[in-house]
């Protein structure tokens, strides 16, 4: 039986059952941290190199960070929301045309994360699209509510062209050439999740997205403006990563944390949940192509370090990725040389 979407409007006095995590699994929502010295960056400055020593030291100590005048205008941002909300609110029969739980597919409505292989559910619905090459995908994007297609497929643009630049001053902040990731990286394919986290009576025992990393190279999510959620972990802490006006949260993903030879983090993140207000985020995910081989540079194992990683083809990862539940060890520890 397909499990029930959230955002179809039952309304739940108390947690259901099967969305309860044992007590040790629990957010502790108490004990999260509100860190004001997450890093922001302005992609506007000039001085390239001290902008290049600042995604250095993100990555490396943060395997996150913000960024603000990065090129996507404020009304883009605010009409993508928009649509994304529009969206789950579209009535029952609508979303049940799009609903699937195979992660195979390539555009489909789900909730929670996987459905058939996870035991505890997750306090969220989700939109998955694939987006690149746009031409092939957009016939078969919703074509509810109007405008859909078009305010998406504007800002998948957008969003891509940021992507490339991000990995252009990583390598460089890694010491390689500009366009070294993107090369190794080969033509990426682009996914996006529009993420609906309805209000939750009991927020406390439950997630919106437990603790992960993400699977691929570069996130790029677009938070609520207006409701906090998304929290990431430093130094064995939860840190809440608060919504700063017009800025993007960039995630170093785990090809990324590979391709570097462990120097740049994959971020553990989660999203929680609240009793009062629904939130929404939009995450875009740049990920290699299926046949691209991930391995470290020679400049970052040529000073005697060993390979921390095996390399392995995209596929392979991702297929392992998907075969397992989300919170389990980081999918790249099965992956490590010793
Ligand atoms: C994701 C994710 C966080 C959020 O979609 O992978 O981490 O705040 N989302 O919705
Ligand atoms: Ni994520």
């Amino acid at each position: 039986m397909a499990a029930q979407l959230l955002s179809n409007g039952v309304l739940h006095k108390r947690l259901p059952e099967n969305y309860i995590r044992p007590e040790s699994q629990r957010p502790k929502l108490n004990e999260v941290i509100n860190d004001t010295n997450i890093p922001l960056i302005d992609l506007s400055l000039s001085d390239k190199s001290l902008l290049i020593s600042q995604i250095s030291y993100a990555c490396h100590s943060y395997g996150f960070f913000q960024v603000v005048n990065h090129g996507i205008g404020k009304e883009d941002l605010e009409k993508v929301m928009e649509i994304a909300k529009q969206f789950f609110r579209l009535p029952k029969e609508d979303k049940m045309e799009l609903y699937s739980d195979d992660p195979n597919k390539k555009i489909r409505l789900s909730t929670s994360f996987n459905v058939k292989k996870e035991i505890v559910h997750n306090w969220r619905d989700y939109l998955r699209l694939h987006c690149y090459p746009l031409e092939e995908f957009l016939p078969h994007w919703p074509s509810k509510p109007t405008f859909f297609k078009d305010v998406v497929s504007t800002y998948c643009r957008e969003v891509r062209e940021l992507g490339f630049k991000l990995l252009g001053l990583i390598s460089l902040s890694l010491g390689l050439e500009e366009e070294y990731i993107k090369k190794v990286l080969g033509e990426q394919e682009q996914h996006m999740a529009m993420n609906y986290y309805p209000p939750c009576p009991q927020p406390d025992l439950t997630y919106g997205l437990p603790a992960h990393t993400d699977p691929n190279a570069l996130t790029i999510l677009l938070q609520d403006q207006q409701v906090a959620g998304l929290q990431v972990l430093k130094e064995e802490k939860w840190i809440a990563v608060n919504p700063v006006p017009n800025a993007l949260v960039i995630n170093i993903g785990d090809q990324i944390q590979a391709l570097s030879n462990g120097r740049y983090k994959s971020v553990w993140h989660r999203a929680v949940v609240n009793t009062g207000n629904e939130r929404l985020s939009v995450a875009s995910f740049l990920c290699p192509c299926s046949t691209a081989i991930i391995g470290p540079p020679i400049n970052l194992i040529e000073d005697g370090a060993t390979p921390i990683y095996r390399n392995f083809t995209y596929d392979e990862y991702y297929k392992k990725f998907w075969s397992r539940n989300l919170d389990q060890e980081h999918c790249l520890e099965l992956f490590k040389t010793q």
